[in-house]
């Protein structure tokens, strides 16, 4: 923070404090310190209000707070650059032995969060370890391994995969056999760790809007198998033309998709994320889509990704992947 900010939060948060306590004195001067049963003069649906001092205790409870703002600013880095009272310690990486870069003092919500992971990593890191050294498909037979890998998912996937990974519009379900990037252990691992971006381009403008209906309506009907409203005239031909000029490079001959450019099935209507009604398929090739899953490497780091690996992998590998009991 630069230092004119520094001051200006400052004095701005002091000076906020400083007007509260200055308005609770103010307020009280004048006032009679004992009950009375005169009134203010105010009235309203019949409620009067009685010339009283403040209740002690609300009173006490407002210095109180007061105190206990000026203590945790005194304490904690509250006050533009002041790093508070309360000391900092710099953490080792136990595996690197070498201190961190930003190894400041005092007291930081990083710090504490570091210390947070180190007392973790010192606590499962060998288990971690030990599960990291089986391939992917060993581990998702280990009931331990799917707890903690259900763990993870829970607090790192579930805000977009669904707490039970089934997915939701826009994000695919992890639960089933189909697969934008693929599904073997290495494969949806690599997923994990790198993260992904589906980018399916615009053809608004290459299509025109009767191409985008045609089109879409050839998607619905003759690759997903799903029916196509009576009263609507779509021209499947022309459809099928524009598929297999523009969209095969990607989505394949058949529309089975190509795995290595997350490019999806469109034979399989649950395969797609996006929905697969008229308006939903027009909206899509339009305008394109571009799904981006999170890179969790640097986040996560290998060993709990390989965890996160096995516990996807268990999902949709059933019975095969199930723990020996
Ligand atoms: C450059 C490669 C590429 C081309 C060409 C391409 N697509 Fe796509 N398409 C993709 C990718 C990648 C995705 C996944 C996007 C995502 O995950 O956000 C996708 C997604 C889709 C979806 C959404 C599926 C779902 O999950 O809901 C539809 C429908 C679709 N494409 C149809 C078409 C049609 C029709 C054409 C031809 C007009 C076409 N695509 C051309 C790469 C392509
Ligand atoms: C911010 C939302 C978000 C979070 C958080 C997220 N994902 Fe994803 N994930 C996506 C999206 C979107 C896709 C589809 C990418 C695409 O369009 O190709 C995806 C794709 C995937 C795939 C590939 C599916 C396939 O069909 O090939 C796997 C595996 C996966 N995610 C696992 C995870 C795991 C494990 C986590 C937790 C560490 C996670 N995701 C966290 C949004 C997310």
């Amino acid at each position: 923070m630069t230092e004119f900010w520094s001051v200006y939060v400052t004095v701005l948060t002091l000076g906020t404090l400083f007007a509260l306590t200055w308005l609770l004195f103010a307020t009280r001067k004048g006032q009679r310190s004992e009950q009375t049963e005169e009134k203010v003069g105010h009235a309203y649906d019949g409620i009067e209000e009685y010339d009283n001092p403040l209740p002690k205790w609300w009173f006490m409870l407002f210095v109180g707070t007061i105190i206990f703002a000026l203590g945790y600013l005194v304490l904690y880095p509250g006050l533009g650059n002041w790093k508070g009272l309360l000391p900092g310690y710099q953490y080792l990486d136990t595996k690197e032995q070498t201190p961190f870069a930003n190894g400041q003092t005092g007291w930081t919500g990083v710090h504490e969060w570091e210390k947070e992971m180190a007392r973790s990593d010192a606590r499962f890191g060998p288990i971690f370890a030990k599960f990291a050294a089986m391939p992917i498909e060993e581990v998702a037979k280990d009931p331990q391994a799917l707890k903690m890998g259900g763990r993870l998912f829970a607090s790192n996937c579930a805000v977009c995969h669904g707490s039970d990974a089934k997915g939701a519009f826009g994000f695919p379900n992890l639960t089933d056999s189909s697969w934008r990037w693929g599904g073997d252990a290495n494969t949806i691992k690599a997923t994990i760790m790198a993260g992904r971006v589906g980018v399916m381009p615009a053809w608004g403008e290459v299509l025109g809007e009767d191409g985008v209906k045609n089109v879409s309506a050839y998607v619905r009907h003759d690759l997903a198998g799903l029916p196509l409203p009576q009263d609507a005239s779509f021209n499947l031909d022309a459809g099928k033309q524009a598929f297999n000029t523009t969209c095969v490079a990607c989505h394949g001959a058949n529309g089975k998709g190509n795995p290595l450019l997350g490019a999806p099935d469109l034979t399989t209507p649950t395969a797609f994320i996006y929905g697969t009604s008229l308006a939903q398929l027009q909206q899509t090739i339009r305008h394109g889509r571009k799904g981006q899953m999170p890179a969790q490497a640097e986040f996560q780091g290998n060993d709990r990704v390989h965890l996160l690996a096995a516990y996807v992998y268990s999902l949709s590998h059933g019975d095969e992947a199930k723990p020996a009991e």
